[in-house]
């Protein structure tokens, strides 16, 4: 089968050009991924120019153009069902999402804590100064409540003596790792 898959993303985009380079017209088992459809909300985000080596264009809806949440998810619902789009990711997309998209739209979302700790933007901030032992991320289903939807897959690992660069250094290498990997398994399992 084909699988359309959707990127949606505000800033860096390592975690698109991650799948971009692991899944883009690339075959597992009965499945074969292609990225039809990159959004990013800012015209200035790196990850624009990451698609670019993958000759994908980024769509840009900047969301103070809108003037009510709704309106700026309707705009996201509208290309998503245009590209038939079969599961979209949020990867680092920095935007609250409303109804209009929770309810039309299968998205999962990657964070990076071990959730539901450590919800919201500051997550690895948090997820560093706690007391915990271990720490970790998290791919999840996307409904309305933020970063509240069912999880699907975590790792973690033990926070030991790292000082704040290893770690987030080490958030980031365990997503690159999850993100791709549980794309591919949810549509093994379906
Ligand atoms: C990641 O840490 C992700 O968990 C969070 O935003 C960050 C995006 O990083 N939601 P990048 O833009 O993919 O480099």
């Amino acid at each position: 089968m084909l699988i359309r898959l959707a990127i949606l993303f505000s800033g860096n985009g390592s975690n698109l050009e991650n799948i971009l380079e692991k899944l883009h017209k690339k075959t597992f088992g009965q499945n074969t991924f292609e990225i039809v459809l990159c959004i990013s909300n800012n015209k200035d985000a790196y990850g624009i120019q990451r698609a670019l080596k993958y000759d994908i264009e980024t769509i840009i809806i900047e969301h103070q153009k809108f003037k009510t949440r709704e309106e700026f998810d309707t705009n996201l619902v509208k290309l998503i069902k245009e590209n038939q789009v079969d599961l979209t990711i949020l990867a680092g997309f920095m935007r609250i999402l409303s109804p209009v998209f929770t309810q039309n739209i299968k998205a999962i979302n990657l964070h990076p804590s071990l959730l539901p700790l450590f919800k919201g933007a500051n997550a690895i901030k948090e997820s560093y100064e706690s007391d915990m032992k271990v720490a970790g991320v998290s791919v999840h289903w996307v409904n309305e409540e933020l970063d509240g939807g069912k999880i699907i897959s975590q790792k973690s690992f033990d926070k030991d003596r790292l000082n704040f660069e290893e770690f987030e250094e080490k958030i980031h290498t365990l997503e690159h790792e999850i993100l791709p990997l549980t794309i591919v398994q949810i549509f093994e399992d379906d």
